[in-house]
């Protein structure tokens, strides 16, 4: 059975309502609480001050206009092109008090504060009105393409406040894209009398936000379609939009993790630590990492791409390092590598674009071939010779995962074990030096990868915060009936009532990029800034974290002490407001 959603919501809100009758409440409201989840339940996140008194209007801008291929991205979105950024001003309240029927949906990889937008949204539209109703479209996009949702009670939401993951509704990564999708979404809606629907995810959600919202207006549908940045990666950022969320406290797990790691390197002195971190094509989340604990070596994507260094230099850059501690009797070290980096090294780029390319032709096909010696064999003729070469040179596990990818077009580099290939390249390089005349040195590595470890740690104070904010001020994003905007929050290394919030039209975030061989409207992703403050303080420092041990070790996130400990924002966050 269908949730019924009536045209005057009921006072008595239902109890949850799933399609189908299901109930799909997550085993863990019905867990043992641990005492750090009683404390932290009680946490109540920090709002702008904009947001505290009540009674709010928007303030509108000048027209928008994307940073290059207007007229493109212009043609694509002519409904919803050119809007204003909005900023949400306290007093003479102009937004609607009428109830409102609003959906919310997780869409990608988790991060740490998702429910907090969820109850951030749910607090804002019952405190403008106590009948508005909460929706929680199931597993992400296709819940919303399937019609599958569930009310999202007060007591839902008072258990998972300040908590991580995206167990409340889940998430997935299916992307409302096709006509028939729009539709489906079109139809689900109207069936449900929404008002508004938020869909929380990265640079690509926020993406499909603006499709999804030209779509509706051009059809003259009633409901609004408002984005919440979200992603551990950091790489959704620009003027307005300071970090995305979730990359706080992500980065702060791995961090403990990798401090930990270098006490342990310098206890035992026997091992070189090679680790692997999440944060997709940018390097944010490495170079953030690095900056709290002061590795040895750390590869950033954005500089080897900018200095077209090849994976052999990387190695050779790698070994230098290796030999030069171990002359000083120091056969350990730790090593960072972002997840991203084969994408950016010259020859192995060229290789996945061409890889791109061809199934963007012949995915299907390619797919259907009966092994992997066959699909090898049919790409060694369709790739250029030098590609070809990088192809074949790779072990078989990342070849395999190089053929994959998701709805958006990505490679899914989560899967490609990297720091492993380092590993045996390095390996493969002493022994080649000491082969030719070198002292030869001792080498015991070992792999690492931190990745789905941090997506769903309890959110931090500052996630906490921020996350809770950003579902208040879409909220009133929805009240206001603005479409195709990202709700944002500004101004965070300052105290909370110097907040400023508001919504980014998000075609304004919007470029052309060849996705899948074809010209795709997607938002920018912010790759590190190599004049940057932070990749410069890393630059300045990397030469003695390298011979030296000036390991840092952050610890663990705390929730509860003084604020220097609980509140501090990321070192890159500091490092590019300061
Ligand atoms: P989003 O872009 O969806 O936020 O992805 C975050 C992320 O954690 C990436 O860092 C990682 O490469 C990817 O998800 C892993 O994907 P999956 O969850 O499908 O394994």
């Amino acid at each position: 059975m269908k949730a019924e959603i009536g045209h005057q919501p009921p006072s008595e809100p239902n109890k949850n309502v799933f399609k189908n009758g299901k109930e799909e409440l997550s085993s863990t409201m019905s867990k043992e609480l641990s005492a750090l989840q009683h404390a932290r339940a009680k946490y109540q996140p920090k709002l702008p001050k904009c947001l505290t008194d009540g009674e709010v209007h928007i303030q509108m801008g000048a027209p928008s206009a994307p940073a290059t291929h207007a007229e493109e991205i212009k043609a694509l979105f002519p409904k919803t092109y050119g809007q204003p950024v909005a900023t949400i001003l306290p007093g003479h309240n102009s937004l609607t008090t009428e109830p409102l029927n609003v959906a919310v949906v997780l869409s990608g990889g988790q991060a740490p504060g998702g429910h907090n937008v969820i109850a951030g949204l749910f607090d804002a539209l019952k405190a403008a009105n106590e009948n508005s109703r909460l929706f929680g479209f199931l597993k992400g996009p296709i819940g919303a393409i399937k019609g599958n949702y569930k009310e999202i009670t007060a007591e839902m939401i008072d258990a998972y406040r300040n908590t991580g993951g995206f167990d409340m509704i889940m998430s997935g990564r299916d992307k409302i894209e096709k006509p028939e999708h729009l539709a489906a979404c079109e139809k689900n809606f109207a069936d449900m009398n929404l008002d508004g629907m938020v869909i929380v995810g990265g640079d690509d959600s926020n993406t499909n936000a603006a499709v999804l919202a030209e779509h509706m207006k051009s059809v003259g549908a009633k409901a609004v379609v408002v984005g919440v940045p979200k992603t551990i990666d950091g790489d959704m950022k620009n003027e307005y939009i300071e970090a995305s969320f979730g990359f706080d406290t992500a980065a702060k797990v791995y961090s403990e993790l990798i401090g930990n790691i270098c006490r342990d390197a310098t206890s035992a002195v026997k091992y070189w630590h090679f680790i692997r971190l999440m944060g997709r094509a940018a390097s944010h989340v490495t170079l953030e990492c690095a900056l709290q604990t002061h590795p040895n070596i750390t590869l950033i994507s954005e500089e080897i791409q900018a200095k077209g260094t090849t994976l052999e230099e990387i190695i050779d850059y790698i070994v230098d390092v290796i030999e030069k501690r171990s002359a000083q009797g120091k056969n350990y070290g730790i090593l960072l590598v972002p997840e991203g980096l084969p994408e950016f090294i010259s020859d192995i780029k060229v290789m996945i674009d061409e890889l791109s390319n061809i199934l963007g032709k012949d995915e299907q096909y390619i797919h259907g071939l009966p092994d992997h010696s066959q699909r090898v064999q049919y790409l060694s003729a369709e790739l250029s010779d030098a590609s070809a070469k990088v192809y074949a040179s790779l072990p078989t596990d990342i070849q395999e995962v190089l053929l994959k990818r998701d709805s958006h077009g990505n490679v899914p580099l989560s899967q490609v074990e990297t720091e492993r290939l380092l590993i045996d390249l390095v390996t493969e390089k002493l022994r080649f030096r000491k082969a030719h005349g070198g002292d030869g040195v001792k080498f015991s590595s070992l792999s690492h990868f931190f990745g789905y470890e941090g997506r769903c740690a309890a959110p931090t104070n500052f996630d906490a915060d921020y996350t809770y904010s950003l579902g208040y001020s879409a909220a009133q994003l929805v009240r206001e009936g603005l479409t195709g905007y990202t709700a944002h929050v500004q101004n965070m290394t300052k105290p909370s009532d110097e907040w400023i919030a508001g919504g980014i039209p998000v075609t304004m975030m919007l470029n052309m990029e060849i996705r899948k061989g074809k010209p795709t409207p997607v938002i920018k992703k912010a790759l590190v800034d190599l004049n940057g403050a932070p990749f410069k303080t890393f630059a300045k420092n990397r030469e003695s974290w390298a011979l030296d041990d000036e390991y840092m070790f952050p610890g663990p996130i705390q929730y509860f002490g003084p604020s220097e400990v609980c509140d501090a924002p990321t070192k890159t966050l500091t490092l590019e407001k300061s």
